[in-house]
């Protein structure tokens, strides 16, 4: 479902390649545990899949797509077949949690009639629906990744990417956030995590697959 044949990618000529003829294949379905020393590509990745950024050389697939000939202007439409969560939660505190859920909608031209119960519906499988009301600045950490997951899972995406979602929470809200994700998992989304937390993923998640960089 997700290729990567022999991409090389580095930022500057005079620093080391961040990835040097790197391939992998993810099958559909999947929970890969992307791990690896700060600095080794983990988000790198991660932005070349969204398409922030390109490889130099080399192909990625999705879907039997070589991503490199989507057209600019298809791009906004690709993400959005995308969930991500990144360890800093990029909420707008100036909206409820219903708020920046309905924006995120709005923003992926996904808003239509059934708008509202397909936020109820998300919020409620990740158990924060009663929280609906309330801003980013009355959650926990966790409550807010819980909400980032919600606003991930809109789309109802085909992979959910996760950049160190439990970089910035507690132990216990970090094992939450994780079992939130095996379940999106076990529902047939293909899961991309790059973490610190390995011990911890592995316990969850006990069909995951390591891949380290
Ligand atoms: N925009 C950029 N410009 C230049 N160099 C960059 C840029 N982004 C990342 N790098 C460099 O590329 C390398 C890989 O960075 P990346 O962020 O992918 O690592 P990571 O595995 O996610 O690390 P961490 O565990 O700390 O999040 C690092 O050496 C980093 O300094
Ligand atoms: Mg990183």
């Amino acid at each position: 479902m997700i290729t990567f044949e022999n991409v090389c990618k580095k930022y500057s000529e005079d620093e080391r390649p961040v990835f040097q003829d790197f391939s992998e294949t993810i099958e559909e379905g999947e929970f890969i545990i992307l791990t690896g020393e700060s600095g080794n590509g983990k988000s790198t990745l991660i932005r070349m899949l969204l398409k922030e950024i390109d490889p130099d050389s080399g192909k990625i697939t999705v879907n039997g797509k070589d991503i490199s000939l989507i057209p600019r202007s298809e791009i906004p439409f690709y993400r959005r077949s995308i969930g991500v969560i990144f360890q800093d939660f990029k909420l707008f505190d100036e909206y409820t949690v219903f708020g920046n859920l309905e924006l995120a909608l709005t923003l992926t031209g996904g808003a239509g009639r059934d708008k509202e119960k397909r936020i109820t519906d998300i919020l409620k499988l990740l158990g924060i629906d009663r929280m609906f009301k309330r801003y980013p600045g009355e959650l926990s950490g966790g409550e807010q990744q819980k909400v980032c997951m919600a606003r991930a899972l809109l789309n109802d995406p085909v992979m959910l990417l996760a950049d160190e979602p439990t970089g910035n929470l507690d132990p216990a809200s970090s094992e939450e956030i994780v079992k939130l994700m095996e379940l999106v998992h076990r529902h047939g989304t293909t899961v991309i995590m790059a973490t610190h937390d390995y011990d911890l993923v592995r316990q969850v998640v006990k069909d995951g697959r390591h891949v380290p960089l």
